[in-house]
């Protein structure tokens, strides 16, 4: 009887879908905890490349129970079309297989009308959100004016609080932003097509990840974004609106911490950030645009290219301790080969005084004052896609792979060597 739950420990991206698809063999149910369509969660297998937005990324495995937690903000427009996608390669995504928390939040057309007003009033101070609605729809969550899921059980009220919720977001989005309204009324309408299409998949949440676990079965706990977009613990206000954090799947599912057993922090082999924000190993030069364009690093769900650096070691530090993780899974090394010298960064420094804390909480004023410290390693010119033991992997690569271990004291469990399910060194179960 336990939970694993998979963190990002960087800015999202991380390769978090992929790693939950590789754990899922050993799960009965899947959930996910926390954020909304503005995660975009990659899986490449069975000739398949799934792009998941909401859909929890152990889908594929038939016979899992895939839960859309409590504190998921769900957009029923893009849940019904991912559900049309994977149904028509044949997935089962029938009621009795995927399960949406009664509790989990609604995003209505206003929040992303809103999300969009907000950002454009930022003008060059833009937060770069994927304006998926995802602040607005937590911010009415959290002020408790906004509709749950369970609401579309009940068709009458629904539409009416659907509309009087619209209503009031055209007021703001017209009084405030001069932004235009949109039709309550045909907005409650296609959200009771919504409503029709998922009411059958409504369950409590909290009650079918506690009955899994009190059966004795493996419960895998899917976070979106990553550590540093996390509300509370991240580069604020750069950041999402969500507990990206381990502690999010215990508020975002509703049990308790004795049954964590892992807590496995994704990491990519480099960092990359899409969206505004402080970066402090951000590469501005060709070694940047050569990892973007090796690792293909464009947004999964907005299509933007990604801000790419140099792993960060002060940052999987703090993500170590944030998250209590037991175990790093280590993505895209494959996309360093060929590099001749890597750099990593040990800590920052800032008038000749020295951290290997990374400086969170004192805002990104602060942040910016801090330059990286590196400590530069061998490349390795080898193609490494091939290899599954990490004995074979080039001794240089080797040692990427243990000084990161050294450094943030967490094994690396999993090596990501490519993108496919087989394209991995694997360590654990
Ligand atoms: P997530 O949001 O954390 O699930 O990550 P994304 O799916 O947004 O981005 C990760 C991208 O890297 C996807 O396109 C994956 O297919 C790809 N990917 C994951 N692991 C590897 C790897 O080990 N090597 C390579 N080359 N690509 C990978
Ligand atoms: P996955 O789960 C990377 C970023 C946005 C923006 C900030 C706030 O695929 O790792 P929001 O729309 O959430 O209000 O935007 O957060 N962001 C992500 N970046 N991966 C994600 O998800 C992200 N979800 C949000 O780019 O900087
Ligand atoms: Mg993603």
């Amino acid at each position: 009887m336990s939970a694993i739950v998979v963190v990002g420990t960087q800015w999202g991206d991380e390769g978090k879908g992929r790693v939950v698809d590789r754990l899922a063999r050993q799960a009965h149910l899947v959930a996910r905890y926390n954020g909304g369509d503005n995660a975009g969660h990659t899986v490449v297998a069975e000739g398949h490349t799934l792009k998941l937005h909401l859909v929890p990324s152990g889908v594929l495995h038939p016979g899992l129970v895939c839960l859309i937690g409590a504190g998921v903000v769900v957009n029923p427009e893009r849940l019904v079309a991912e559900m049309d996608e994977l149904a028509a390669l044949g997935v089962d995504v029938g009621p009795a297989r995927l399960k949406l928390s009664a509790a989990a939040h609604m995003i209505l057309p206003t929040h992303r009308a809103l999300d969009g007003a907000r950002e454009a009033a930022r003008g060059p101070g833009s937060l770069g959100t994927t304006r998926r609605g995802i602040g607005p729809a937590y911010a009415d969550k959290a002020a408790r004016l906004n509709v749950r899921a369970g609401s579309m059980a009940q068709p009458e009220t629904f539409a009416e609080r659907v509309a009087e919720r619209v209503e009031a977001h055209n007021r703001h989005l017209q009084e405030r932003y001069g932004a235009e309204p949109l039709p309550s009324e045909r907005v409650a309408a296609d959200y009771c097509a919504y409503a029709q299409r998922l009411a059958p998949h409504l369950t409590d949440g909290s009650a079918l990840v506690g009955e899994a676990l009190a059966a004795g079965k493996t419960v895998l706990c899917e976070g979106a974004q990553g550590l540093l977009l996390d509300l509370d613990h991240g580069t604020y206000p750069y950041v999402t609106s969500s507990s990206t954090v381990s502690g999010g799947a215990l508020t975002g599912l509703g049990f308790g911490p004795r049954h964590v057993s892992r807590v496995v922090g994704v990491a990519k082999a480099y960092t990359t950030r899409v969206g505004a924000g402080p970066f402090p190993t951000e590469l501005l030069d060709e070694v940047g645009d050569r990892i973007r364009q090796v690792g293909d690093e464009y947004g999964t769900t907005t299509g933007r290219p990604r801000r790419c650096g140099w792993l960060d070691l002060v940052i999987l530090r703090y993500a170590a301790r944030a998250n209590g993780l037991d175990e790093i899974a280590l993505t895209k090394l494959d996309v360093l080969s060929g590099l001749e010298r890597l750099r990593v960064a040990v800590a920052y420094e800032r008038g000749g005084v020295r951290t290997e804390v990374f400086p969170a909480e004192f805002g990104v004023e602060s942040l910016a004052q801090w330059e990286p410290v590196y400590e530069e390693l061998d490349g390795w010119a080898d193609d490494i896609r091939g290899v599954r033991r990490r004995e074979d992997l080039p001794p240089a690569a080797r040692a990427y792979v243990a000084r990161i271990e050294e450094w943030v004291g967490v094994p690396v469990t999993f090596i990501g060597v490519g993108p496919a399910r087989e394209q991995a060194i694997v360590q654990s179960p």
